[in-house]
């Protein structure tokens, strides 16, 4: 038997899911922000979207540039997980406070996250707007992978009462 719960309690049970580092940049000014809300929509063409609050400083780079980079993270980003989660672009070089090298990318002016063992071009093809925040649909137009990168060291957040905590994925139960 299950007993009512508040919504928020209710979202917080959902199993853990993945954080991201999604880096922008609009005429010469980069940033960094921390993204859970990440999805994928379309497989042909290959379609995602980021969840960016109005407020946040990214917002308006990427609104503005129409280009984004998603870039996966494992517990060694985790210090820049917070710094970028916590810091607005506004008053923090986030690339600097970090120490993470931005790297040139071959389809976006977005800089890819060279300490990121996954990073994904995208360029926006629609805003839509849902309560609080505005998703970026992007196309993903390039894809780049660290040769040595286990997948099972990405990093994930749950949720347990009003604390977060990072784990990492990895326990195979069964074949698809
Ligand atoms: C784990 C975690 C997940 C977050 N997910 C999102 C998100 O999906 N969308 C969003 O707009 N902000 C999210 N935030 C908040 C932003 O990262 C935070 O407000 C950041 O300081 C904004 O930076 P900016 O002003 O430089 O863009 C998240 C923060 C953390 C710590």
């Amino acid at each position: 038997m299950k007993n009512e719960a508040s919504v928020t309690a209710g979202l917080r049970q959902f199993p853990i899911r993945p954080i991201y580092l999604v880096s922008a940049q609009y005429e010469g000014k980069k940033n960094i922000i921390t993204v859970g809300m990440f999805a994928v929509f379309s497989g042909k063409p290959s379609l995602v979207g980021v969840g960016l609050a109005p407020s946040r400083y990214s917002f308006d780079l990427i609104r503005k540039s129409k280009e984004y980079v998603v870039n996966v993270v494992d517990d060694r980003l985790m210090d820049a997980v917070r710094v970028c989660g916590e810091k607005s672009g506004r008053d923090t070089e986030k690339f600097e406070a970090t120490k993470l090298t931005p790297v040139t990318g071959v389809k976006v002016k977005a800089p890819l996250i060279e300490e990121s063992p996954v990073s994904i071009e995208c360029r926006v093809v629609k805003e839509v707007e849902v309560g609080d925040h505005v998703w970026f649909i992007g196309e993903v137009l390039a894809a780049h992978l660290r040769e040595d990168y286990d997948w099972s060291d990405g990093l994930l957040l749950k949720w347990q009462g009003e604390e977060g905590f990072y784990y990492k994925a990895g326990k195979r139960v069964g074949q698809y």
